[in-house]
């Protein structure tokens, strides 16, 4: 039997102004799966992402297990089961830890417990006004404010941008968890190491174009291709 992918994208183009800064974007990913985007500054991986939840208007399709997502606004993407992290860390400073969690997953009496194991450093800050954590913490509970909605496609921008490491392997060994339990992940990073230690392939961009992909051998040493993408 064969099975839709989680996420499906053909034929991604978008634009600021007249400028057109992705070309023909196509992806997809199955449900368990991690893929990353890897490419220069300004190479397309956030648009691309801003694309698919539907904060940057884009032509081509979009398909979200099957269903079309294309004209959607972001709030009924993200209804249908598709996550986003942003690049700049989003968390309301003025709540609690607890009450930013309420606030992804929509409601007061949501089940705490597996975000905490996912984050055990959370666990005992709870109470605490978000605007208090530090950066790597804050960058964890963003995170599993957008995991709080239960998605089944989780999209997040250069996760581990500015972590200590610490605070990258939390964040590698989330996402290894969340691949076991079936949740597709795309995400954009510049980190060789942790695109190497947490995806299953590197989509290569580079001018807003795919033009390759890379098996997580080829990134620790970088291959050619990759040395060349990433301007190495
Ligand atoms: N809001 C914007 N307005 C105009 N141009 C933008 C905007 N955001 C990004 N760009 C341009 O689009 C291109 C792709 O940017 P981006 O998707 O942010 O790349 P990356 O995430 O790979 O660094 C770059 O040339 C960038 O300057
Ligand atoms: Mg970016």
């Amino acid at each position: 039997m064969s099975q839709a992918p989680a996420l499906r994208a053909t034929a991604l183009s978008a634009f600021y102004g007249r400028a057109q800064v992705l070309f023909d974007v196509g992806l997809q990913i199955a449900a368990g799966e991690v893929l990353a985007l890897i490419g220069r500054h300004g190479a397309g991986k956030s648009t691309t992402l801003k694309a698919l939840i539907g904060l940057t208007a884009a032509r081509g399709t979009i398909q979200l297990d099957g269903r079309p997502l294309a004209g959607l606004p972001a709030y009924r993407r993200a209804r249908m089961g598709l996550g986003y992290v942003p690049e700049e860390r989003r968390v309301f400073a003025d709540l609690t830890v607890r009450e930013n969690l309420a606030l992804g997953a929509g409601r007061r009496d949501f089940d705490l417990a597996p975000l905490m194991q996912l984050f055990a450093p959370l666990r005992d800050l709870l109470d605490r006004s978000a605007g208090q954590l530090s950066g790597g913490e804050q960058q964890m509970l963003a995170v599993a404010r957008t995991l709080a909605a239960r998605p089944r496609v989780l999209l997040l921008d250069e996760p581990s941008e500015g972590m200590a490491p610490l605070v990258t392997a939390a964040l590698a060994a989330a996402i290894a968890a969340l691949r076991a339990q079936g949740t597709a992940v795309l995400m954009s990073e510049q980190n060789l190491q942790f695109v190497a230690r947490v995806a299953d392939r590197a989509l290569l961009l580079e001018h807003g174009r795919v033009v390759g992909s890379a098996a997580p051998t080829e990134l620790l040493p970088p291959s050619d291709a990759v040395r060349s993408v990433l301007g190495l």
